[in-house]
């Protein structure tokens, strides 16, 4: 913190900076949020970042890393990046009011000097190129909300240093009801947020979140999890850990990845010896579960395919009738 910056002052910033979405202290300096969010964060979301992003730079020497938080938020899982004492942090989101509360809190009030905070789209070519490679990226709660959801892997293929030391960080959700999650649909169904959750200036061509001062390129839409998968395997990621995190069930369906290109069999036996959060395990990753849920064991997925399968049929069936019909 800028020692000839008083407390008074710092607590009229963080007021003019609101809205805030999650909890943050310094010292006797506290940022408080009252979002469901940052209970989530708070309980789990942070404890587990921290305990699994220890794991991934255990063996390696951090001052040696750099790592990308995508979709960065106002800095909440940037800032545990940062204590880790990591060679440089970069911090990038679409949202200005965002980067503004991330500013403050990374770099006015905890003072890191391993960060830099960027705003700017992820969506965009030249400028994700523009910043470099990294060891880690983490890319959470992002996916679901690109124009185009594909080509942000290809971007990310430019990101991967030489030297093969990778992890990519991934969690999306899927939303529910449970019937989508577990549709034979390809990629998505394209269906959106109510619109009364979104607001604001529609030409810019972003939605923009009042709530909390997100930017968003689309409104979210339903992936699909096994199609998720698929694409994961096409660019060559190996070792495709997941977790289900106790937030997943109350909040929305998720898939919480950590990905590698390059397959490590004693990162699945690390990660679930030296993070002991209850709840949570680490499993290798087949494209058929979301959180706890499988959909090729539980009796319900089976039933409830079968009625999708069933509801195609008769939508086809109706479809022909049409056609028949004219
Ligand atoms: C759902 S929040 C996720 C925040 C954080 N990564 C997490 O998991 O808690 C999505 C964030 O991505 C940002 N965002 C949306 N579209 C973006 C884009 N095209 N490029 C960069 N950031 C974007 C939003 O402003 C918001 O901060």
């Amino acid at each position: 913190m800028k020692t000839t910056t008083s407390i008074e002052e710092l607590e009229n910033r963080i007021k003019l900076l609101e809205p805030w979405r999650y909890n943050h202290s310094y010292g006797e300096i506290l940022i408080k949020s009252d979002t469901f969010a940052a209970q989530l964060h708070d309980r789990f979301g942070k404890g587990l970042m921290r305990g699994i992003l220890t794991n991934l730079i255990a063996d390696k020497d951090p001052k040696e890393l750099r790592a990308l938080d995508l979709g960065c938020l106002e800095g909440h899982y940037t800032d545990i990046l940062c204590s880790l004492g990591l060679k440089e942090v970069v911090a990038v989101d679409v949202s200005e009011g965002h980067i503004e509360r991330a500013e403050f809190l990374l770099k006015e009030l905890k003072g890191y000097e391993n960060v830099t905070i960027v705003q700017g789209s992820v969506g965009d070519e030249n400028f994700m190129k523009s910043l470099g490679r990294f060891h880690i990226i983490l890319f959470h709660g992002l996916l679901y909300h690109l124009k185009d959801p594909l080509k942000i892997f290809d971007i990310l293929e430019g990101l991967i240093p030489d030297d093969g030391v990778f992890y990519l960080l991934l969690s999306t959700q899927y939303k529910m009801p449970y019937n989508l999650v577990v549709s034979p649909m390809p990629l998505a169904d394209l269906q959106i947020k109510p619109l009364e959750e979104v607001d604001g200036d529609h030409s810019s061509g972003l939605l923009y979140s009042p709530a909390d001062g997100s930017v968003f390129e689309r409104c979210s839409f339903r992936l699909n999890p096994s199609a998720v998968y698929r694409v994961l395997k096409l660019y060559g990621y190996q070792g495709l850990i997941a977790y289900d995190s106790p937030i997943g069930y109350d909040y929305s369906f998720h898939s919480n990845l950590v990905l590698t290109k390059r397959p490590q069999p004693s990162l699945l036996v690390n990660l679930n010896n030296h993070l002991k959060i209850p709840g949570v395990k680490f499993y290798e990753w087949d494209g058929a579960s979301v959180d706890s849920y499988r959909f090729n064991k539980k009796w319900i997925s089976k039933l409830l395919r079968f009625a999708i399968r069933l509801q195609f049929r008769i939508f086809k069936t109706l479809k022909l009738g049409r056609k028949n019909f004219r």
